[in-house]
């Protein structure tokens, strides 16, 4: 915590696009309600950015915005990418760059199915679904090294890097033992060992995951002999994710990687309505947000799930160190999840948005742990 008077977090809100500034105000309501049962509040500044403010002015994610972004506690974001506007703009000119410049090197995302969530898996249930995946944030092809040469012509090369200095590989892997060591199914109470599983490609990405699986087996051999660590192939992976998603923990990988196996996990916990993630910078200013897009064709119908948007929030309490709080939150979302929606589908889960909102909130003034 920066903050100045303790107990009051100055948070940043990016209400951003579509169904986004729906389900951050409800996300907000629930922050307040812990707040309020958990004796700390906060100062919500919001910001003007995304596809509508694009629109008007030009401006995507002006520098004088960033800079007093860094002056938060922590960040929420609602959702970014707007129908107007080409794919990528927005995306990379705000998400990403606020992931760049803020040094947001982590992109922790859970992967727990809720009691009452259906998911495609088969005789699967949130004893099994029940991991996270620390996705490195900052480096791979995300850093926008390669270009073209003889463009426009037949004989036209593209290149996209894959880039990984081992300080980034390094600060990747301590968060991810830190965290094992920490919430890992041991630490949990839910098994009789941590256990961090490397997830690369070291058959055919031979510097790359040459690179991260020595990091790997040199840092736990040296600080963290009382985590287990394991080794998967991407491809593999993404097959056990289907088949045994109970032998996970902690998985740790690639920013590229990372990306594409967490809307697999994501779909198995219910989909994109249930899926949260935060960008977590841990020295520095993090921001949460639910994985899913802006779902542009549900927007000011009261009819989406805020779900993935609260469970955010309630990651971003458990980064700001209110812990029982951030169970609190996550308790009261099982709650619901079990005994109230008729389905995560937005325009089916029989309550409306603010309702969804109304239920959690309660829950958690209720200190429902
Ligand atoms: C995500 C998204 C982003 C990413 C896009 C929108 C740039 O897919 O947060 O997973 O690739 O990281
Ligand atoms: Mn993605």
């Amino acid at each position: 915590m920066t903050g100045k008077d303790i107990g009051v977090y100055k948070i940043a809100v990016i209400p951003g696009d579509g169904t986004g500034p729906e389900v951050v105000a409800e996300a907000v309501k629930v922050l307040s309600a812990a707040g309020e049962k958990f004796g700390f509040t906060f100062e919500i500044t919001e910001f003007d950015l995304g596809g509508e403010r694009y629109k008007r002015t030009g401006e995507i994610l002006p520098d004088s915005a960033l800079d007093e972004l860094r002056g938060f506690d922590s960040i929420l974001l609602g959702a970014i990418g707007h129908p107007d506007v080409a794919p990528g703009i927005l995306e990379k000119g705000i998400l990403l760059k606020a992931r760049f410049e803020l040094d947001q090197y982590i992109n922790l995302r859970p992967v727990r199915l809720y009691p009452g969530v259906e998911t495609p898996l088969k005789d699967k249930g949130p004893e099994e679904i029940d991991y996270v995946v620390v996705r490195e944030n900052t480096g791979d092809q995300y850093t926008g090294a390669g270009g073209f040469t003889m463009k426009g012509t037949p004989q036209e090369v593209a290149v996209q890097s894959a880039v990984y200095s081992r300080f980034q590989v390094d600060r990747c892997l301590k968060y991810a033992f830190e965290y094992a060591r920490k919430y890992g199914k041991k630490a949990r109470g839910k098994g009789d060992v941590n256990t961090v599983a490397l997830v690369g490609k070291t058959n055919v990405l031979t510097y790359i995951y040459d690179l991260w699986e020595r990091a790997f087996h040199e840092m736990g051999e040296r600080d963290y002999p009382d985590i287990r660590r394991d080794y998967y192939h991407v491809d593999a992976c993404c097959m056990w994710m289907v088949k045994n998603p109970e032998w996970f923990d902690v998985l740790v990988t690639g920013n590229m990687f990372g990306d594409i196996i967490t809307d697999l996990g994501a779909i198995t916990q219910g989909g994109m309505g249930l899926a949260a993630g935060g960008n977590i910078n841990p020295e520095g200013v993090s921001m949460f947000e639910p994985i899913g897009g802006s779902a542009p064709k549900y927007t000011g119908q009261g009819i989406i799930n805020p779900l993935a948007c609260i469970c955010a929030a309630g990651m971003m309490l458990e980064t700001l160190g209110e812990q029982p709080a951030a169970d609190a939150v996550e308790n009261a979302v099982k709650f619901v999840t079990a005994h109230k929606l008729k389905s995560m589908a937005a325009g089916a889960m029989g309550y409306s948005t603010g309702e969804v909102g109304d239920l959690v909130a309660q829950k958690t003034a209720d200190g429902y742990i």
